[in-house]
Formats: structure tokens, sequence, C-alpha cells
């Protein structure tokens, strides 16, 4: 059956095969001016690379830190502080302690610790699988800040709903979620900092040492690091699920050899990445390859269509720092759960989202 292309990247981002399409852009102009969706679109590794390295693109619009629907509220007080939503010295600084920290992390010993806990919850169905590909790495990013397992469910369900905030798909009553979720993520954190025991070795412990660099935005931070790998590494899981049963041979392959886990995820993250695209607003007037983008524009960067390692972490000053930990992540969890896998009849379709690709399974019928 051949499916219809996706109308624009954003409907591209959930429709069942839209890699045909993204090359089709990769092909095209880097920059181009995109009338139906009134923004500018960066595509192919060129246009990709361009906008993300260019000084003059920013990630968010000049003069609103904030976007407005957020503004006063909790959830705006925890945006207006993230790396992932400034430029400059508000973002270099406290970026190079939280890659310092995210760097120090054990992979070994956290592959390790992740293998126990996702051997502990093997989804035994479409509806487990679900849950588990979400609350499995925030389970682990709790666990590396350093709150106690009991805590864990509670900061997990947190940063689900904090996350709606982020999304322009969100309605009235997930924003009020979202809001709530905002200022119980504050206090969990807050209360773990002012406790003072942080255990050693864990990430807060590391990010506490720096708290001058930190500033004002250090609980804030804390809170990105679990609402920046709630979606993304959900994606990446259930992306990795669709390529075991797209291709089967892989998991007798990689049953024989477990060290090329890695190499896999590779090339999911490659060739059907969780995150599509991204976005960058001019200050400047920016050129590339003989196209003048003017100040004051939008542009959507569609990192899906680039085709490399672009395709999945960013790339230039925003680049992701967790792109380690989400692998170790997804490889152990992936290893835990294959023999089950191998057994769910699955069948899936995606989230409702304009920027993450992350599968929503349900039982199939057994061939
Ligand atoms: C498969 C999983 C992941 C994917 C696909 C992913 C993807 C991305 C992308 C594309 C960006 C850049 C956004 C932009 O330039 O506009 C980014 C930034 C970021 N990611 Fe990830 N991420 C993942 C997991 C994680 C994890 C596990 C963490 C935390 C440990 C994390 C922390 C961050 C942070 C803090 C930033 C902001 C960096 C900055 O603005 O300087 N990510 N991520």
């Amino acid at each position: 059956m051949h499916l219809a292309d996706p109308a624009d990247p954003f409907s591209a981002v959930t429709h069942a095969a839209p890699y045909d399409y993204y090359r089709r852009l990769a092909d095209g102009p880097p920059l181009r001016f995109d009338a139906a969706l009134d923004c500018w679109l960066a595509t192919g590794a060129a246009g990709v690379q361009a906008v993300l390295e260019h000084p003059a693109c920013r990630v968010r619009p000049p003069g609103l830190g904030v976007p407005q629907n957020l503004a006063g509220t909790p959830c705006g007080a925890i945006f207006a502080e993230l790396v992932r939503m400034n430029d400059g010295e508000r973002h270099a600084v406290p970026k190079q302690v939280l890659a310092r920290a995210l760097a120090q992390v054990d992979l070994a010993r956290l592959q390790r610790q992740v293998a126990h806990l996702a051997g502990d919850r093997v989804p035994a169905s479409a509806a487990q699988l679900n849950e588990a590909i979400f609350q499995l790495p925030l389970f682990v990013m709790a666990h590396l800040l350093g709150f106690a397992p009991a805590q864990w469910p509670a900061l997990a369900a947190w940063t689900r709903d904090f996350v709606a905030c982020l999304s322009p798909l969100s309605n009235g009553e997930q924003l009020a979620g979202a809001q709530e979720a905002a200022d119980s993520l504050l206090q969990g954190l807050g209360h773990l900092l002012r406790e003072g025991n942080a255990r050693p070795g864990s990430l807060l412990a590391s990010i506490a040492t720096e708290t001058d660099a930190m500033g004002s935005g250090l609980l804030a931070n804390l809170v990105g690091l679990l609402s920046q790998t709630c979606d993304a590494t959900a994606g990446l899981l259930g992306n990795a699920i669709v390529a075991l049963h797209a291709q089967p041979e892989l998991l007798a392959q990689l049953r024989a050899s477990p060290e090329r886990w890695p190499a896999m995820l590779r090339e999911v993250s490659r060739h059907d990445p969780s995150i599509h695209n991204t976005r960058r607003y001019t200050v400047d007037v920016v050129e590339c390859d003989g196209v003048r983008v003017p100040a004051g524009q939008m542009i959507v960067v569609v990192l899906a269509s680039a085709g490399h390692a672009e395709s999945g972490f960013g790339h230039g000053r925003h680049v992701c720092p967790g792109q380690s930990i989400a692998h170790a992540i997804a490889a152990a969890c992936l290893q835990a759960w294959a023999d089950r896998l191998e057994d769910l009849p699955l069948t899936w379709s995606y989230l409702p989202s304009l920027n993450a690709r992350i599968p929503v399974f349900s039982m199939g019928e057994i061939a």
C-alpha cells in the first residue's frame, strides 16, 4: 500500500514512513521559506549544521524568554532557567557544569544497575511496555540524581505531567497538571538539596558543588535533566523495539554478540530518531548557500533530514549532553526485555507530537 507523503515536517514526526520525504527535503535547498507554515525550514546535513552553529540563530525569540502562556507560572520559572532555552552566558556556564556532571557517570556501572531494574520490570503486555519505556529511563535518572527508590514513581509521574507544558498540543487540563507537577518537582529537588545529604557520587552531589556557577537555575536544570530524559529516551526505546520487530534477524545477532547493542542503538538514533526537529529564531540576518533569512524569523530545523548523528541528538552549542546515558539506559533495558519482546505480537502508532517520535504499542495478532 502506498502511503501519502506527510504534508510538512510536523506531520512527518508521527507518520508511519516519513524517511523518503525527509530524503527529498535533504535533496532540496538547505534553507527555504515554507509559505504554508509561514516559517523557514533548515534541511539536510548542511542546512541543519549551518543553523545550529550560527551565532544569530537563538533558541528563543528575542524578548520572549518564556512562552506567553507560561509567564508568571511555576512552569515558566523553570523554563526561564533551562540551559536548553537560553543562549550566551546564561547558557554556557551552567551547560558546562551539567555536561561535566553527566560525563562523570560510570556508564558500565549504570548499565549493570539498569539491567537489574529493568530485569525486575519486564513488560508482559503492550500496555505495560508503553508505561515502561517512559518509566525506566526516569527511574534511572531519579536514581542518578540521588533519590531513593520509594520516590521514583512520583518523580516519574510529575515529570510526565510537567513535560506537557513544553508541547503546543497540550490542552488546559494538561497545562494545569503541568503547573502542579512543576511545583512538586521543585519541592522534591529542593528538599533533597537542603537535606545536605545528596548521596555521594550522585549527580546532585557533583552539581551541588558548583552552585555558584549554576546560579538561580540549579533546581530548574535538575528538573531539566528529568524532563529532557522523558520523551526522548522513551522514543529511543520505542523506536529500537520497532526496529527489532521490523528486522527479526537482528535479535538473534544481538543475542550472539551483545557487544553490538551500542551500534544497533546508534543506527536507530540515526535512521529512526526520537527527536525530529527543533526551532531557532534569527536575531540578525542569516545567510546560507546564497539564501538570506532576515532577523526576527522562525526556522524549523529538521534534524531527521540530516541523515547522520545530528538526526538524533542535535549539534553545536546546544548539542545533547545526555547521549551516552540515554544509550546506556536503552541498551540495558532492551537486553533485559529482549526475550519477552520477541513473544509480544506488537503493532504500533505514534503519540501525538510535533517533534518527538514515540511509538504507542498495541497487541496485534500472532502471525
Ligand atoms: C534518546 C534520548 C535523547 C535524545 C534523542 C535527545 C535529544 C536532544 C536534542 C536534539 C537536543 C538539542 C535541542 C536543540 O538544539 O534545540 C538535546 C538537548 C539536551 N539534552 Fe538530550 N536527548 C536525549 C536524552 C537526554 C538525556 C538522557 C538527558 C539527561 C541526562 C538529556 C539532556 C539534555 C540537555 C540538558 C539538553 C540541553 C543542552 C543545551 O541546550 O545546551 N538528553 N537533547
